[in-house]
């Protein structure tokens, strides 16, 4: 059967055999046992109602032994036996010019160069799903092939629900994503209500189809190094950049500080990990010895390099040598994955990784203990730094939220409400301010033909297009301005395209506005082929997350998510190809919405009409919530965005005199 057939066939009439367990695959950890055994009939039950009935007797005991074996049912002997990538918006079958782009986008987030746990359907952040078994992969492909541009074909976390009618410019695919009701939206719900088969974490650009590998954290990582040092006044030449983690999104931390020009001393446990990214090239040396590393510190340091070194064990002995050796740290963060403690996102000093792992498994009390007597020394060596003039961040993984759990010296003297601790987040002093209340965010393309040099051309086209605004833009923003300039022009030499031909870009809603204008354009002309626009949800509009891209929110309205849900809801009125709304991603279950869209430019004029409407939109939405809740650089951009379009009119927020009150 050709690759056509196959998706159109979609779940095969005869049962495929089944396929062995391939070990030298990434994949994802054995879930926990939670449910009872009543429960797991309802999941078998649940899982079954895929197959036709003569085919029950012979998954069953297949199903039940993926069940118990991994905690979930993936139905892996459903697996196509195609290679999973994306292909040339050709080469898919079906009526639907936006189908064919969502099917490209499908499977680039399962390529096995692109996903973490690929046969599991897990695209990263070790339970960020595109789908929760095979069974939903095989009917959506096949759901999508058969879609007209008159359908809507309707996502219920990863469960396909149908192609409904529509209209021409309706969503292609509305996706929701672990949507529950608010009490139960636990992390234990997740592990129950997925292993039922009923509900699944999309994380952010997983569910989404919207992740195009390591190349969008690398980009948001430079350009919070970039800021965190101008926050500071320093150039980033000669500077020390100190901080943690090595793993999905950590290890950008390297190659982001060699961007920026500065020294970066970066800390991992795992070997096996230091040694990928050394392979890979995203962190240039590997230190095991204290002593040496201080003096190739400081050699770094007096020659101005841009280097990137790691130090094979735990984070907190390099905070305390650096202090007993007077080594000044200017920028310092940490990225170990402390929104999972207990197992195995932070280890604790003075033992090995593997006494850690056995102790984790064996005496999961004492290593919590160990944990957070490690956490306080952490936070301890830190205040010691920042005494001396250290600039410290936390980046959204939890660390002061855990570390204050764990009795740690890191909340403020005088805490008001969002700022409790200490040290502000990656968000509230780099990211908010500078960024997404301006209507910066991660702006992404993809060339659906799969051909390097559209991707070449969008490059240059967007580079043009940036020059141009420049030109005209306000003071406030012209650092920005600059910086993705700089960006797009390194972006081929960087060379960082995993997948399809993507790209990622902080732009405004100007920026994003023109430069989708001028592909289309381009597309019309016959220059390129069709491209597909999106973002990630970690942007000005999609997500309300109180302790990450809304901890800049301080009107009391950052537990609120109102703002993600009108966003997810005017783009699909707007001309969105398909939208997305998930609960968790990043920060957890329970913790977090977060929505987004793609869309397709075909070159049409329906496609120009749309794109204006929708991205517009899509950033405004989030600065008219930010500059009411007060922030000023909001104020300042939703104002600049009505005197452009007199048909926006926005409430703005009076200031009251603190004195009064
Ligand atoms: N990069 C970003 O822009 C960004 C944004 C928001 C949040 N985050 C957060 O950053 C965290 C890290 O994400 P990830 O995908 O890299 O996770 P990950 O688990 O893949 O990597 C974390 C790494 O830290 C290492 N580690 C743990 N404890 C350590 C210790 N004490 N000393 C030295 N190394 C230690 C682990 O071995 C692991 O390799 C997550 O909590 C994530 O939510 C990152």
């Amino acid at each position: 059967m050709t690759f056509q057939d196959q998706i159109q066939q979609g779940i095969p009439n005869e049962l495929p055999q089944p396929k062995p367990y391939n070990p030298a695959i990434n994949h994802a950890p054995k879930r926990k046992e939670i449910l009872t055994d009543e429960e797991k009939k309802l999941a078998l039950k649940n899982a079954l109602r895929y197959f036709e009935p003569k085919f029950h007797a012979e998954l069953l005991p297949e199903f039940k032994e993926e069940l118990e074996k991994f905690g979930r049912i993936y139905m892996y002997r459903f697996r196509p036996d195609y290679e999973m990538k994306a292909r040339d918006i050709a080469e898919y079958p079906g009526k639907s010019e936006q189908a064919k782009a969502i099917m490209l986008m499908i499977q680039n987030n399962l390529d096995y160069a692109v996903a973490q746990h690929p046969h599991e359907l897990i695209t990263y952040g070790g339970n960020g799903a595109v789908f929760s078994n095979w069974a939903q992969y095989l009917l959506t492909m096949k759901y999508l092939s058969e879609l007209s541009d008159e359908q809507t074909l309707v996502m219920y976390s990863g469960h396909p629900m149908g192609l409904f009618p529509s209209h021409k410019d309706a969503p292609r695919v509305v996706v929701t994503n672990g949507m529950m009701i608010p009490n139960y939206s636990k992390p234990d719900d997740w592990e129950k209500f997925n292993a039922l088969g009923v509900t699944q974490y999309g994380q952010m650009t997983a569910g989404s189809y919207m992740y195009i590998g390591p190349q969008g954290i690398v980009h948001g990582t430079t350009i919070t190094v970039l800021n965190a040092f101008r926050k500071i006044n320093k150039e980033p030449k000669g500077g020390l950049f100190v901080t943690s983690g090595l793993g999905g999104m950590s290890g950008a931390q390297p190659k982001a500080g060699n961007i920026a020009g500065c020294v970066t001393v970066i800390a991992e446990v795992n070997p096996k990990i230091t040694k990928i990214r050394h392979d890979q090239k995203w962190v240039n040396e590997i230190h095991e010895n204290l002593d040496d590393l201080v003096v190739r510190v400081r050699e770094a340091q007096k020659n101005q390099e841009a280097v990137s070194l790691a130090y094979l064990g735990n984070v907190v002995d390099i905070w305390e040598k650096f202090d007993a050796e007077n080594l000044r740290i200017d920028i310092g963060s940490d990225q170990t994955s402390l929104h999972n403690p207990w197992a195995g996102g932070y280890y604790p000093v003075g033992q090995t990784f593997e006494e850690s792992n056995k102790m984790m498994a064996e005496n999961p009390e004492l290593f919590k203990e160990k944990v957070q007597e490690t956490l306080r020394r952490h936070a301890s060596a830190i205040n010691k730094h920042t005494a001396k003039g250290t600039y410290f961040f936390d980046y959204g993984n939890a660390f002061l939220l855990e570390a204050s759990r764990a009795g740690a010296d890191v909340m403020a003297e005088n805490p008001t409400l969002g700022r409790e601790f200490k040290y502000p987040s990656y968000v509230q002093d780099i990211m908010g301010p500078m960024c997404f209340d301006y209507g910066f965010g991660p702006f992404r393309w993809v060339c659906a033909s799969g051909n390097p040099e559209d991707l070449q051309k969008t490059d240059e086209i967007a580079c043009e297009i940036l020059e141009e605004i420049i030109k005209n833009s306000p003071e406030e923003i012209q650092q920005q301005m600059k910086d993705n300039i700089q960006w797009i022009k390194g972006a081929q030499e960087n060379n960082l395209v995993v997948g399809s031909q993507a790209r990622i870009l902080y732009a405004d809603a100007e920026g994003r506005m023109k430069i989708a204008e001028a592909f289309n354009k381009a597309i019309k002309n016959g220059e390129i082929g069709p491209v597909v626009l999106g973002r990630d949800h970690h942007d000005v509009s999609g997500t309300d997350s109180p302790y990450r891209e809304t901890s800049n929110i301080y009107d009391g309205s950052r537990f609120t998510a109102d703002m993600a849900i009108h966003n997810v809801i005017g783009d699909s009125f707007r001309g969105a190809t398909w939208v997305s709304i998930h609960n968790g991603g990043g920060v957890g279950w329970g913790e977090v919405i977060n929505g987004g869209f793609g869309m397709l430019l075909d070159g049409s004029d329906d496609a120009d009409r749309r794109l204006k409407s929708m991205l517009f939109w899509d950033v405004n939405n989030g600065i008219s919530r930010r500059s009411w809740a007060r922030n000023e650089g909001a104020i300042f951009a939703i104002k600049r965005a009505m005197e452009v379009e007199p048909n926006l009119k926005v409430t703005l927020p009076n200031l009251v005199d603190d004195k009064l009150l």
